[in-house]
């Protein structure tokens, strides 16, 4: 392997790349149904905690471990730890990639649809969304055909490489989806009764709390920061030597949580102003399921003038929060084959595609299987992967390659202080949390 490896180019780009991975359906479709299933503000308290005890320090963890090696996600293993079973622990992160990407570019491919019937005005013309929604989900071949194109499109970046493909894209379209969404919660809070949804997703309920709620709100962390899987382990291998790894994983977490909870504040207060019937909006929140943001959201922009104008921007920057996080995760699959079966990027990419065609033609053709993709990945095989991340960050890895990358080799002066804490974190904290975590989910 003398061929150089790509960098990002420039430290924007590259926040805005690995913000790209972590922003995307998990924030604007997969957090709000799993909001609404968990009760709303209980389930938004479990999961900021996850997010700052163990999805920050573990974002770092996958940082250096990608930066100081400079690998694919099993080849990071091999290299650090060579001859030993971590390489096991990238291979885990790789066909996690597949099944996420089995069930996600189903996700999609909806998008796409929806995009396509606000321009075409269809969508306005909508009295029943549930109705509308579900007409997609009968319709099995448009599904899978929405799904093969957006395979496809994500091949296509894929294979025009890193700065190009990938930098490129997430450097414009992140603020522009940013600047919408601040938009739309404007506009959903100036509604009549938006108040209640508000209330929901901000004022605890203690009664309500499911016993569920601590893996699921787990698992979304996992999921929306893209951890667990070498993901961001793989975007670091391209970072340059004076990134502040511990910067920005703050950064990407911050921006991560920011979009899931103004995604939230769009759909929760339109659902709860547009309903005819407020005592039983919960239960249809929860009953929305995967369909929830294709349900609610319509509404909230037929109530708006322009309405056509409105939902193809939302759709269309959905599709492209979408593509950029698509991009990573093919990404990670990909540069593994490449680079551990010693193929070319173009037959290595081939095959990741025929893959990911075939799983998810099942997934549209089947909602369990959807579903057992999407709770296989974010309940189990990612917390597994975390789990085994942060033990080899913690007491495997060479702590003077930690220290090296957390300083950057001194020049940071706060990594020094920060040491201690983060290896205490990564040691006990989080390897304890998530095992008992798992464990009261297996058992509750
Ligand atoms: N974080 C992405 C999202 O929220 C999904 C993802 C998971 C991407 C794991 C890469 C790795 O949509």
């Amino acid at each position: 392997m003398n061929e150089k490896r790509s960098t990002f180019g420039s430290k924007l780009g590259m926040v805005a790349a690995a913000a790209g991975s972590a922003v995307g359906l998990g924030n604007i479709w997969r957090f709000p149904s799993e909001t609404a299933d968990g009760g709303g503000a209980i389930f938004i308290i479990v999961y900021i905690t996850c997010i700052l005890f163990f999805g920050i320090p573990l974002m770092v963890a996958e940082f250096l471990i990608g930066r100081s090696s400079r690998a694919n996600a099993a080849g990071a293993f091999h290299k650090l730890a060579p001859d030993t079973p971590w390489k096991w622990v990238g291979r885990l992160g790789v066909l996690t990639g597949f099944v996420i990407l089995g069930f996600y570019m189903v996700v999609c491919g909806w998008t796409v649809d929806y995009f396509i019937q606000s321009v075409t005005g269809s969508l306005k013309e909508v009295s029943d969304f549930s109705t509308n929604f579900n007409t997609l989900l009968a319709n099995r071949p448009k599904q899978i055909g929405l799904m093969a194109f957006f395979v496809l499109l994500t091949a296509y970046f894929i294979f025009s490489g890193v700065q190009k493909g990938i930098e490129r894209s997430a450097k414009i379209m992140m603020p522009v989806l940013f600047l919408l969404l601040i938009v739309l919660v404007v506009r959903a809070l100036s509604l009549e009764g938006a108040r209640g949804g508000i209330d929901f997703l901000f004022k605890p309920d203690f009664q309500e709390v499911k016993s569920t709620v601590f893996l699921d709100a787990m698992g979304q962390a996992f999921f929306s920061l893209s951890l667990g899987m070498g993901c961001m382990m793989t975007y670091a291998s391209y970072f340059k030597d004076n990134t502040n790894l511990t910067a920005t994983a703050v950064q990407v977490s911050v921006l991560d949580t920011l979009v899931a909870l103004l995604a939230g504040m769009v759909i929760f207060p339109s659902a709860f102003a547009l309903t005819t019937n407020p005592d039983t909006i919960v239960s249809e929140l929860v009953a929305g399921g995967p369909g929830l943001l294709f349900i609610t959201v319509p509404g909230l922009f037929n109530q708006m003038e322009g309405s056509m104008i409105w939902s193809a921007m939302f759709f269309l920057l959905l599709a492209i929060a979408a593509l950029t996080s698509t991009i990573s995760l093919m990404e990670v699959v990909t540069i593994y084959i490449q680079e551990e079966h010693k193929v070319s990027r173009k037959k290595g990419l081939l095959f990741v595609v025929i893959g990911v065609l075939a799983l998810g033609a099942l997934s549209a053709l089947s909602p369990q299987f959807f579903n057992i993709l999407d709770m296989a990945s974010a309940k189990i095989m990612l917390p597994v992967g975390g789990l085994f991340i942060s033990l080899f960050a913690g007491w495997y890895l060479d702590k003077k390659i930690v220290q090296v990358e957390l300083t950057n080799d001194g020049k940071i002066k706060f990594g020094i202080s920060f040491l201690k804490t983060y290896s205490f974190i990564l040691k006990f904290l989080a390897p304890v949390a998530i095992l008992l975590i798992f464990l009261y989910g297996l058992i509750g």
